[in-house]
């Protein structure tokens, strides 16, 4: 059997991989600066994060959601301190689709309503609910195809207010910062007004922190910045380190009910220990500071390289707007200067989303290649 083609690849097998690095099968070594699409959090196989899988390992990996299964608890205690949501409650998926999927069934279960605001250039993931609320059709099947999704312009709040006003919304959903639509993120006034209509209209206020969350913009969630508290949040990507799990965190407001919600894998043993694990390295090695003051440091060297038109984004997630298509500067990174980085919606931004505990001389090192690098592709 093949397999079913359907990503563009770089013709690279990686075998091994530590820290902010990793190998290829002929020894070569890369700066991974994009952390597999921004899940690597605390870095490649950290070896706290290995002894804790490794033990879990030997003790038992699985057992579905029919039993006691106290690292569960371990998880939403430790999530609810960090994140700064202590009173919220956890519901464990395997994805980022799955969170957002779940998180909109929520939102209708509570106020019985249908219609769900999301942003131009929004991204929440390829499953039914999730893919609708994405705005690229070209992923959207006709199966898929519904009217109860509105799209407003990116930061737009009197076309917010326009929507919320008929009473009809059931959710409005936007990311913390948009990823693949390019590294945009939404104004503080753009929150704190949709926190405001909703509370007004009894619509549920989502944060998809799928990508921008778990420490990544020198907050726990991009969305915290702006000082509101979102009604449901999701997560995935950097909760795992590389191993699959996502997670809603979810309102006192919202009531459960048995079989509400469910999935065979979500909040499996193993995935918990994995995600305990990358919590406790956060917390101990200060990534969320480190991810604020490095990413502030990037930003601002970044801006100095002559070619490069903008630099938009917070803390480690941060895109690279040049005066050029990007795929041929991404590619020299990769084959001349051993660097992954990361593309977007938009052809000329690169996207770099390194571990948490990337260093200073890891940054230097790439700016100054980028910059070499920018320079021979502009005279090509
Ligand atoms: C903001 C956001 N939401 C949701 C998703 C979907 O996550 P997954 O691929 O784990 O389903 C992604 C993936 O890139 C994302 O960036």
């Amino acid at each position: 059997m093949k397999l079913f083609n359907v990503y563009e690849l770089f013709d690279i097998e990686l075998v091994k991989a530590q820290g902010s690095y990793v190998w290829d099968k002929n020894g070569t070594r890369y700066l991974d600066l994009y952390g597999g699409h921004a899940v690597i959090s605390i870095g490649h196989t950290h070896p706290h994060y290995v002894e804790k899988i490794n033990e879990q390992l030997g003790k038992i990996a699985f057992y579905s959601n029919s039993i006691q299964i106290p690292v569960q608890q371990e998880l939403a205690s430790k999530l609810g301190a960090l994140s700064g949501y202590p009173d919220y409650a956890l519901f464990l998926t395997n994805s980022g689709a799955e969170s957002n999927e779940n998180a909109l069934k929520l939102a209708s279960f509570y106020n019985k309503r249908k219609k769900v605001i999301a942003l131009k250039g929004a991204f929440h993931g390829r499953t039914e609910g999730a893919v609708v609320i994405t705005d690229n059709p070209k992923i959207v099947a006709p199966i898929n195809e519904t009217e109860n999704v509105i799209f407003i312009p990116f930061d737009d709040e009197i076309a917010l207010e326009k929507h919320l006003s008929t009473g009809e919304i059931c959710a409005v959903i936007a990311e913390g910062i948009q990823g693949v639509g390019g590294v945009f993120m939404p104004s503080v006034s753009f929150w704190q007004t949709a926190r405001q209509l909703c509370d007004k209209y009894d619509t549920v206020l989502i944060a998809d922190e799928v990508q921008s969350g778990y420490s990544r913009t020198g907050k726990f969630f991009a969305h915290q910045w702006a000082g509101i508290q979102a009604d449901i949040i999701t997560t995935a990507k950097g909760m795992g380190n590389g191993f699959p799990i996502g997670g809603v965190l979810i309102s006192p407001k919202f009531k459960s009910t048995y079989g509400m919600l469910g999935t065979t894998f979500g909040g499996n043993h193993l995935a918990c220990a994995a995600a305990v694990a990358v919590l406790d390295v956060i917390e101990k090695e200060n990534l969320i500071a480190n991810a604020g003051e490095v990413g502030e440091y990037w930003i601002k060297e970044l801006r100095k390289i002559g070619a490069v038109r903008e630099v938009r984004g917070k803390g480690l997630m941060i895109g690279v707007a040049l005066e050029i298509p990007c795929k041929g500067v991404r590619n020299s990174l990769v084959k001349d200067y051993q660097i992954f980085t990361g593309s977007s919606a938009d052809p000329n931004t690169i996207r770099l989303l390194p571990a948490l505990n990337v260093g200073k001389a890891e940054i230097d090192f790439f700016n100054t290649k980028l910059d070499e690098c920018l320079e021979k592709e502009w005279n090509r």
